[in-house]
């Protein structure tokens, strides 16, 4: 089995992604910036994609047809509950930020029950509009919608989805958001703590996580979806983190 990594050109995803299988490919992840055209370009959506409006893995299935995919959430809700063992179920959660990967993760952080979940963001229109999105499946959960300045009151969980640190900003959140037991959860993943992360430790903030293992519990479940098998992601943390 071989696995790398294609460039496709900025205007030349739905041909490179052809070519792919027309060559024997078995499955594709997708990252940035083409999640969006991956999930317009198949024929086929699995449920969990359908409301993320994007796609990070693609297969064929027997027919030939297309399938889409999107394995971030569960990456998310994995490494959180799993590798982390943090509780979603009845947690407050706060996320920050509405663009794609954030609408990536909401389905699968709401199948898990949280008490509520906030969802905060600069322009709060985005925010409002993801709320609406999925107020059907938010079902026991308390989903609202608001600016930065809103929150003032400490969350059990809170999850950067923003793309504010490669600008080196930080969401103008109040410190009040943070508790010595609040889990904070960068999506953003570097060698050094992450920005937002330096800011939460700095606001009194004990357990925060960065999202590198986001990125290969993702993988894991695209290679779950490609070949039925459930990998090990134990020994590729370790390796990552330590090399
Ligand atoms: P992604 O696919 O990474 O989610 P995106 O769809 O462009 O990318 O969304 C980026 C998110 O980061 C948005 O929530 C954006 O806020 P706006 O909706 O107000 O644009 C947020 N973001 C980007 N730069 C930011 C900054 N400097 N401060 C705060 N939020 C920022």
């Amino acid at each position: 089995m071989e696995y790398t990594a294609i460039q496709a050109p900025l205007d030349g995803f739905a041909d490179t992604v052809r070519q792919f299988f027309e060559g024997g490919g078995m499955g594709l992840n997708v990252t940035v910036p083409f999640k969006e055209q991956a999930w317009e370009l198949a024929d086929q959506r699995a449920a969990r994609a359908e409301k993320a409006g994007a796609a990070n893995t693609l297969y064929q299935n027997s027919e030939g047809q297309l399938v889409a995919d999107n394995t971030d959430g569960q990456g998310l809700v994995q490494d959180l509950t799993v590798n982390h063992g943090v509780q979603l179920k009845n947690a407050n959660i706060l996320i920050l930020g509405a663009g794609g990967a954030v609408r990536g993760v909401l389905g699968p952080l709401l199948a898990q029950q949280p008490a509520s979940l906030t969802i905060a963001n600069r322009t709060v229109a985005k925010a409002e509009a993801l709320a609406t999105l999925f107020a059907d499946e938010a079902n026991v959960t308390k989903l609202s919608a608001c600016g930065f300045n809103e929150p003032d009151q400490s969350f059990d969980v809170i999850i950067n989805g923003t793309s504010a640190s490669l600008q080196g900003d930080l969401p103008p959140l109040s410190s009040n958001v943070i508790a010595a037991d609040t889990v904070v959860y960068d999506m953003m993943y570097s060698l050094q703590t992450t920005t937002f992360n330096l800011w939460a430790l700095d606001n009194g903030a004990v357990r925060v996580f960065d999202g590198l293992g986001m990125l290969i519990e993702q993988a894991a479940e695209s290679f779950r979806v490609w070949r039925g098998v459930q990998p090990d992601t134990a020994p590729i943390i370790d390796v990552l983190r330590n090399d």
